[in-house]
């Protein structure tokens, strides 16, 4: 069972957010760690764990290391992305100012690294690392849309896999490794998070254009309004040559207001882009699926099996 775990995890996140010594460190990290997130990475991590084993006291640092790692790429992210609100909340940049958001971001680092630290376990230490690396130089890719798009989907496949499979696959081979999983499981752990962290970023970046805030706790129209090509708008954009077009206007910047946003959302939506996109997460959700078959069967591998499914048919 996941659930008491996660409560465990909890606590840890709560020990993490306390600094007495700098209230308004501590108030921000408060706003930020307990904040209500799906806390998908740490439950990956212990769905893998009720697989293999490991110390409970370790898979909860673990798990709570991949929320802490998330939390303080989203501070950063949403200076980034000029985003105002997340998990309902105005984000961190927006209710304190970007310079706390750039400290309290470092801060959120540091605590992460602190605990996979204690787990003594230094082919866990690299796989962070590698993760981080991965994840920080996604950001300097952005794709471009070309002719026929095909350079485009690879870039944005690129670097969805870095940002966000990468620490998926993280939670899942880590995991993997406190529980002395042969390698070849490891490995079959690690393309189970990869695929399903892609499947997921696809599904987020479906729902910055059909979700609601409400379920999602963030504005649509993020990524467009700030450029970004995402899958759904490359399958939008492959159909589509003309240069008075809603949707490249509001990506070159050339519409700005509200109601733009709006009308290229409107186009996207009834373009059948959503769904193609929702497609291309489908067969990555398979692809978690497929890998999971690899690994020893268990009750707690079915569990595992219905978190994937849960995960990629999300709306929020
Ligand atoms: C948001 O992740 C960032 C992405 C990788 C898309 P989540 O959707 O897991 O965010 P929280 O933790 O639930 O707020
Ligand atoms: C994920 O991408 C961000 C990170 C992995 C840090 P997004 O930029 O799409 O995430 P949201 O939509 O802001 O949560
Ligand atoms: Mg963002
Ligand atoms: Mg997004």
């Amino acid at each position: 069972m996941v659930a008491p775990r996660l409560a465990e995890v909890e606590d840890v996140l709560r020990a993490c957010s306390r600094v007495p010594e700098i209230p308004l460190l501590e108030e921000v990290l408060g706003a930020v760690l307990l904040a209500p997130g799906k806390r998908l990475r740490p439950a990956l991590a212990l769905h893998v764990a009720a697989i293999v084993g490991g110390r409970p006291e370790a898979v909860a640092k673990l798990a709570a290391a991949t929320e802490v790692l998330h939390s303080a790429t989203l501070v950063h992210d949403d200076i980034v992305d000029s985003s105002p609100e997340r998990r309902g909340q105005p984000a961190v940049h927006v209710m304190w100012s970007q310079k706390i958001a750039v400290l309290a971001g470092d801060y959120l680092f540091a605590t992460a690294a602190d605990l996979v630290a204690q787990l003594d376990r230094p082919v866990i230490v690299r796989l962070f690392a590698a993760t981080i690396h991965d994840m920080s130089t996604s950001e300097f890719v952005t794709p471009t849309y070309d002719d026929d798009g095909k350079l485009a989907r690879e870039q944005y496949l690129r670097k969805i896999g870095h940002k966000t499979a990468s620490l998926f696959a993280l939670a899942c081979e880590a995991a993997a490794v406190l529980g002395d999983c042969p390698a070849a499981e490891q490995k079959a752990f690690r393309d189970l998070g990869w695929s399903l962290g892609m499947a997921f970023q696809i599904t987020d970046d479906i729902l910055d254009i059909s979700g609601l805030v409400a379920e999602t706790g963030k504005p649509v129209g993020t990524d467009l309004r700030a450029g970004l090509v995402t899958l759904p708008v490359i399958l939008y954009l492959g159909d589509r040559a003309g240069d008075d077009d809603p949707v490249r206007a509001v990506l070159t910047g050339k519409a700005t207001d509200d109601a733009d946003v709006m009308q290229a959302l409107d186009a996207i939506k009834s373009s059948g882009a959503v769904e193609d996109a929702a497609a291309v997460a489908g067969r990555y959700a398979v692809q978690a699926g497929a890998a999971l078959d690899r690994v020893r069967p268990s009750p707690s591998r079915e569990s595992l099996a219905a978190f994937i499914h849960q995960a990629t048919e999300r709306t929020r």
